[in-house]
């Protein structure tokens, strides 16, 4: 008999219900973000977030239920995303996933954000299964994760400072592109020369780890350095390094960087498969280096299609239906948790 779940995601900005069966097929996806509300802040404010879920999230389980033309009888159980992210967010969707398990009796389930991101994947791939090789990369996160199986995450790689969402979205507001700016920068650098500045190539000796603060300050540094240039030459900034150029050299560097420990995992590993996850595994730069990557040692590569690769529910639906299966359930003293690693039981 087939698995219907719901599922709920609410970690940051985006308010999403999906319906998904046996964790691979789409029945609806339902994603209201709030990022319009932060635009003007230049980055998520989570008290205006928190809000933006508490509105939104009656109206998005209903749409998903409906567009999925079903109703909450028909459901094998309830998925939300109980972490990580920022906490007023997720309470907003843990709360309504525990009320809606209550009134319908059906089973509750926890899942991980980033195991979700990677989920993402199964909805796109049919044949995909574990094991393989996972470069999980978002607003927040940065992580090389090998993925044993459906459940079980072991983190070979993680960033030490800032995610490269993270790094993205600050030089973004700097070139005066609006939150959220990855997808504005991609779509810049692919105009720019990425050979006008040196950017570091961070590397931690006898680990995988990423840095990307380096990358980051390096370039803000270039930019003011440009500012200075202009004010004595009498020329616009832009005559010296122009936005394009510096969103090359910036994301050649991340992506080099990203690259560089992922061939260095699969060395270690042997893996013959790797997947894509997250919010930056849209970029368009990172796709297409990875595909190259992939092709030259002759791997499978997987990645989302690029509608699935930002916060949405569908793949917290997916995640649900295998963390079902494995035996996971949560019950409504289930907590949401700003911090939880990948790969360890949720934090009580
Ligand atoms: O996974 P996600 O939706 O949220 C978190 O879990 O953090 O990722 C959002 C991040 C933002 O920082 C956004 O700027 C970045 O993903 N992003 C991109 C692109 N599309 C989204 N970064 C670079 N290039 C893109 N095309
Ligand atoms: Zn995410």
């Amino acid at each position: 008999m087939n698995k219907i779940f719901l599922a709920i995601e609410s970690s940051c900005d985006e308010t999403a219900a999906a319906v998904v069966v046996d964790g691979r097929q789409v029945l609806s996806n339902v994603v209201q973000s709030s990022a319009k509300l932060h635009e003007r802040f230049g980055g998520v404010v989570p008290e205006l977030a928190s809000r933006a879920h508490v509105e939104a999230v009656v109206p998005v389980v209903d749409q998903a239920l409906a567009e999925a033309g079903i109703s909450l009888a028909d459901l094998t159980g309830l998925g939300v995303c109980a972490g990580p992210g920022l906490l007023g967010s997720l309470i907003v969707g843990v709360s309504a996933a525990k009320a809606l398990a209550f009134a319908s009796g059906k089973p509750l389930i926890a899942v991980h954000h980033l195991a979700s991101h990677i989920a993402a994947n199964y909805l796109a791939h049919p044949y995909l299964e574990p094991p393989f090789l996972a470069l999980v990369v978002s607003g927040a996160h940065s992580h090389i994760v090998e993925v044993q199986d459906y459940t079980t995450f072991k983190i070979l790689a993680r960033t030490r400072d800032d995610a490269p969402g993270e790094a993205y979205d600050k030089i973004s507001r700097e070139l005066g592109l609006a939150y959220p700016g990855g997808p504005k920068l991609d779509r810049l650098a692919r105009e720019g020369n990425s050979q006008c500045i040196d950017l570091p190539r961070p590397h931690f000796e006898g680990s995988l780890d990423f840095s990307f603060s380096g990358i980051k300050t390096a370039s803000l540094n270039a930019l003011n350095k440009a500012k200075q240039q202009a004010k004595t030459r009498l020329v616009r900034r832009e005559d010296i390094l122009s936005n394009a150029d510096l969103a090359a050299a910036f994301q050649e560097a991340v992506v080099a960087s990203l690259l560089d420990h992922v061939s260095l995992a699969l060395d270690q590993t042997a893996s013959k498969k790797l997947v894509l996850a997250g919010g930056v595994s849209a970029n368009s730069w990172l796709r297409d280096q990875t595909q190259a990557l992939c092709q030259d040692r002759g791997l499978d590569l997987y990645m989302p299609p690029l509608a699935l690769c930002t916060d949405n529910a569908a793949m917290t639906a997916a995640q649900t239906y295998y963390a079902y299966q494995a035996g996971e359930r949560a019950d409504l003293r289930l907590n949401a948790t700003a911090m939880w690693e990948l790969g360890t039981p949720l934090p009580s």
